[in-house]
């Protein structure tokens, strides 16, 4: 049985419905505080919080866990900024309490999302494993923390973990069944898909003069179920011996904030109102990623290769859940 903290969740659901098709069992362990119990489908769930050690313990003894996917975590870079003690206290604190119910428990294979924010400002070139990780923003300094735990119980107690870094999780189950549903939305498709579904009038260019072409942001977008495939692949390497390690998880093409507005209009047929507005804190010019290690090592290959197929699911799933999973 494999359990998935943070299977509510939009990445984490994705790859539950990923593992679920596959005929993997699977416990969510979820306090569903950003999560929906609607994307969890037809697995297992425990309503639970990652400081509830005990409770952990008590799932891994219930379900016969033997390994763990670790999505639970805050995630937006910008309120990392200005509320570093929220991000320090669940992302750090909560998976050091994971960890040592997993010590507890023997349970010793651990899939965790890593992510491109502990690089930092990296520079315009693609980003690879061993480039040096000096994160711009508190996020991504926790991601960091929690990377550099799992080599230490790695080390002395033989836990054996893949931390994957993705770039920016974009798109939609092709079902249309799950797709993203961020309460506040915080991230560019959605917000720029908010436009046309009548909910914003405009979306904010969050500066205009960082050192990139158009002097917009440039990100590397991967879809969310060639994430999800990602996972499944890590946990079959470490079930079959493979050693503690790091991946990269991207397509290697960069897209300015303003390119993935262009890309937007395409998909949707429609104009997009765009303004420029201030620099969000914390946020590096470009991030676009070497993913060439995974493909190597793993034979992991993304299916969504161009911006424009990842957005059309993003599209499917926002046009038709405007208000998410409450529609
Ligand atoms: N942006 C805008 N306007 C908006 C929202 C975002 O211009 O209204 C810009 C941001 O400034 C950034 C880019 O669009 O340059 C992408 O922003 P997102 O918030 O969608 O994503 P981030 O790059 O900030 O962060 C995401 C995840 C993090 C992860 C990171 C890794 O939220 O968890 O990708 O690249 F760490």
């Amino acid at each position: 049985m494999i359990l998935v903290t943070g299977g509510a969740g939009y990445i984490g659901s994705h790859t539950v419905k990923e593992l679920r098709e596959r005929g993997e069992e699977v416990v969510v362990y979820d306090n569903l505080s950003t999560g929906h119990i609607e994307a969890v489908g037809d697995a297992h769930f425990v309503k639970g919080d990652l400081f509830d050690t005990e409770l952990l313990k008590k799932t891994f003894k219930d379900y016969k866990v033997d390994s763990v996917i670790h999505f639970a975590a805050y995630s937006l870079v910008g309120e990392s900024m200005t509320n570093p003690a929220k991000y320090y206290h669940n992302n750090v604190a909560g998976t050091l309490s994971l960890l040592d119910a997993m010590l507890a428990e023997n349970v010793k294979y651990l899939v965790f999302s890593s992510s491109a924010a502990t690089y930092g400002d990296a520079g315009d070139g693609l980003i690879t494993e061993d480039s040096p990780q000096n994160p711009t923003s508190v996020y991504g300094q926790t991601k960091l923390m929690m990377e550099q735990f799992m080599a230490d119980y790695d080390k002395a107690y033989g836990m054996k973990y893949v931390a994957l870094r993705y770039f920016n999780a974009a798109g939609a189950h092709v079902s249309g069944e799950i797709g993203e549903a961020h309460n506040p939305e915080s991230h560019l498709i959605p917000l720029i898909l908010q436009v046309p579904n009548g909910k914003r009038e405009f979306i904010s260019v969050f500066g205009e003069d960082y050192p990139t072409p158009d002097g917009t942001c440039v990100r590397d977008y991967i879809h969310v179920t060639d994430l999800a495939d990602a996972h499944i692949k890590a946990l079959e390497y470490l079930k079959n011996g493979g050693r503690s390690t790091h991946y990269n998880l991207g397509n290697g093409n960069g897209f300015s904030v303003k390119e993935v507005i262009d890309t937007v209009e395409k998909v949707v047929g429609k104009k997009i109102n765009r303004k420029i507005a201030e620099r969000r804190a914390g946020d590096p010019a470009s991030l676009v990623s070497s993913s060439d290690k995974i493909k190597k090592e793993l034979g992991w290959k993304p299916k969504f290769d161009s911006l424009e197929a990842i957005v059309a699911t993003a599209w499917q799933w926002h046009s038709t859940h405007k208000d998410g999973f409450d529609k």
